[in-house]
């Protein structure tokens, strides 16, 4: 019987709270505490714009919340459960986004989904291509996953467009999946293997999603 050789990853040691990933025009890296008051001002300045599209807790955040929200993802990131990266931009370091790694599973799995979310003023720019490509290269070479996927509102174009410029497949529609805006809200469940995305690196590098 063929036997699977993958070996879990700790988190802590491929992705160190001080790694950067870089794409030509944005680079991925943990949020710290004297992030907070950054973030905060973007969650706020962004919430119409995110409120039919991603799950809210019931009052806007406090300061106080981003910063123990900040903790907990590093505890979290220490036992390889989850990783959240703030997305960055290169010429000036302003913090534009979010992308996380979340419902991490090793075991027979060596799964994980993925979340995004980019400032009104700099989407539609290309900015989220490059920090999908990118964090999908690292959980590919370095963290050993085998499948990544994502959960998509059907009437979410954007979001959509991202995975299939990729290369995502479109698995099946998840029924009244998430309660999001006051409703229950169906996603379709997208993913990428690991042998797809070896196939497609190349495009993606010749695209210019990722660093050389
Ligand atoms: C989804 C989201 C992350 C995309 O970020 P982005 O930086 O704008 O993405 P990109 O620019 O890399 O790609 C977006 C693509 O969608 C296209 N697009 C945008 N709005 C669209 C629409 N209403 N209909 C069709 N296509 C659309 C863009 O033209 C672009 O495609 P192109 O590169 O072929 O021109 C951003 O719109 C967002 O944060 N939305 C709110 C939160 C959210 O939906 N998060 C994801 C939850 S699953």
């Amino acid at each position: 019987m063929e036997t699977e050789k993958r070996k879990k990853v700790a988190f802590s040691f491929v992705f160190p709270v001080e790694r950067c990933l870089f794409s030509p025009r944005i680079f991925l890296r943990r949020f710290s505490r004297s992030h907070a008051e950054e973030y905060l001002e973007l969650v706020e300045k962004n919430r119409f714009w995110l409120l039919p599209w991603m799950p809210e807790s019931s009052k806007p955040p406090l300061l106080a919340d981003i910063q123990r929200s900040i903790e907990f993802e590093h505890q979290e990131s220490k036992r390889s459960q989850r990783l959240d990266m703030g997305i960055f931009r290169r010429s000036d370091g302003a913090i534009l986004g979010r992308i996380s790694l979340h419902s991490v599973h090793w075991g027979v799995s060596f799964s994980a989904g993925l979340g995004y979310w980019i400032d009104l003023e700099n989407s539609g720019m290309g900015l989220m291509t490059e920090a999908v490509s990118t964090i999908l290269a690292a959980c590919f070479e370095d963290a050993n996953f085998h499948r990544v996927w994502a959960g998509v509102q059907p009437l979410n174009q954007a979001s959509r467009k991202v995975l299939e410029k990729l290369g995502f497949v479109r698995e099946g529609l998840h029924r009244k999946e998430l309660f999001i805006n006051g409703k229950w809200q169906d996603q379709y469940c997208f993913s990428l293997l690991d042998e797809e995305y070896r196939q497609l690196v190349g495009t993606w590098r010749k695209k210019g999603w990722l660093e050389r």
